[in-house]
């Protein structure tokens, strides 16, 4: 698998001191909520979650949203499709949404308009990596551990056809690996 892998953009010891700052800053600023209500976009932000919220000693709840919006590929469709039967109750709360990486720009907007839709109080947004372009919905997240060139990256939770999710530093894969 790391024959797949061209180079490391960010290692693991890299991404572990950063997220001991990250968590530390989310633990101050959300000291005041009685429960924080953290909802995480699956399957990219499985492991930035783990290795992320083990690091937050306040009282939280997690929720987890099914999203789609690469379809398998290297591209954005430009369509973000809610998968779930049934959507968290949200309703009142301050939300801590977590996603892998900000790209367009599309999933966070339009999961963050879909929560306050359903009546959350507030949605703060966190991502692992942000990729530094032009996006095609104007967001930026509250707390962005990592900012990065515009490049398709694996690894920590990110995937290319469903693979290399379990990578424990993020990288850019080889070309040979994409198909054309
Ligand atoms: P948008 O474009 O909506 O993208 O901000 C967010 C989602 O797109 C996926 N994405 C990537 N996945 N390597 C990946 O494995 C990448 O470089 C990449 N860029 C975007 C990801 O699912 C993210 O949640």
């Amino acid at each position: 698998m790391d024959n797949d892998i061209e180079r490391i953009l960010v290692a693991e010891e890299v991404i572990e001191k950063r997220l001991d700052v990250i968590a530390a800053r989310i633990t101050e600023d959300f000291r005041h909520e009685e429960t924080l209500q953290v909802v995480a976009i699956l399957k990219g932000a499985l492991v930035f979650m783990a290795d992320l919220l083990r690091r937050v000693p306040l009282k939280l709840e997690i929720e987890c949203l099914n999203v789609a919006s690469y379809h398998g590929g290297t591209e954005s469709s430009g369509q973000v499709d809610f998968l779930d039967q049934k959507l968290p109750d949200v309703k009142g709360h301050t939300i801590l949404l977590l996603d892998d990486i900000l790209d367009t720009g599309r999933t966070l907007q339009a999961v963050s308009a879909k929560l306050m839709e359903m009546g959350a109080k507030e949605v703060k947004t966190a991502v692992l990596l942000s990729k530094d372009k032009v996006r095609a919905a104007e967001v930026e997240a509250d707390y962005t551990a990592f900012e990065i060139a515009d490049e398709f990256v694996v690894g920590y939770g990110l995937d290319y056809d469903g693979k290399y999710r379990n990578l424990p530093y993020v990288g850019v894969l080889d070309s040979k690996v994409i198909k054309s």
